[in-house]
């Protein structure tokens, strides 16, 4: 049926029940927000993302990590996604791997040396998309380094460090890893609009409160959480100053304690 400009036709030729959200929510659940996820901050860089179907673990260093809010043999992630190789990210990925034959999604270097140490892996490299059961997943890049230092103090480098994009049950969750500020984070928002970023605060390693307050106008996201400050004496980051120099750039920040969740 042709219209004329401005002209609605008098019949709908949808039935009134297909034409109405909910109905479209209930055939595919995934395409949309329904399902609220629940993201617990676990201290330093770690945290834990509950979705309707799967748990995922971020850079789970936990074991001698002095703001850790749990142990590693209390967690049960069916997905490991680690942005770098350095100790205070990998921490206890292999183990945790390991018991729970949950795959470690990563680099490539970093995971063929975390596959040597028989953890289960997910290889795979900066930009291009993967696709996974629950979504997909990709590495942006990160200004940061990635390496492992052995015995006598040379380090073994793992490639590049990265940061990750999760996108899943219709959300999409960027977490910066370590890195400096770059203005290519735009692009990383305006591929998807971010409903979670974890950025690092610290300083020292990363950038601090004002560069990642820069982050955010960049990356435009809904909600935010600082990560990566007050572990150690170096990262002096302060997340209220940060709360305070990203006010009014258009995202809600929640500034957690370890063990605290944030439900989206
Ligand atoms: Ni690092
Ligand atoms: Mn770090």
């Amino acid at each position: 049926m042709l219209l004329k400009a401005g002209e609605r036709s008098k019949k709908s030729v949808i039935p009134h029940f297909w034409a109405n959200d909910s109905f479209w929510v209930a055939v595919f659940p995934r395409c949309f927000n329904t399902n609220p996820m629940k993201f617990t901050y676990l201290g330093h860089s770690a945290g834990y993302l509950e979705t309707g179907s799967e748990k995922f673990l971020f850079d789970p260093f936990l074991t001698g990590n002095p703001k850790a809010s749990v142990k590693a043999a209390q967690l049960n992630p069916t997905y490991i996604l680690l942005s770098h190789g350095h100790g205070d990210h990998v921490g206890d990925s292999v183990a945790i791997s390991k018991r729970t034959g949950a795959p470690i999604i990563t680099t490539f270097e970093l995971a063929n040396w975390l596959e040597a140490q028989e953890a289960r892996t997910v290889a795979m490299n900066h930009g291009g998309w993967c696709k996974f059961p629950f979504g997909r997943v990709r590495f942006t890049i990160a200004f940061h380094s990635s390496s492992m230092i052995e015995d006598g103090g040379r380090p073994l480098y793992l490639g590049e460090a990265a940061g990750v994009v999760l996108e899943t049950e219709g959300k999409t969750i960027y977490h910066a890893g370590d890195t400096a500020l770059f203005s290519d984070m735009r692009l990383i928002g305006e591929d998807a609009p971010i409903d979670l970023a974890l950025l690092p605060i610290g300083e020292h390693f990363t950038m601090g409160p004002k560069d990642a307050a820069k982050a955010v106008e960049f990356l435009a996201p809904k909600r935010v959480v600082p990560i990566h400050y007050g572990t150690f004496p170096p990262l002096v980051g302060d997340p209220q100053e940060f709360a305070r120099l990203a006010k009014g750039k258009g995202a809600e920040v929640h500034v957690l304690q370890p063990g605290e969740a944030l439900e989206f």
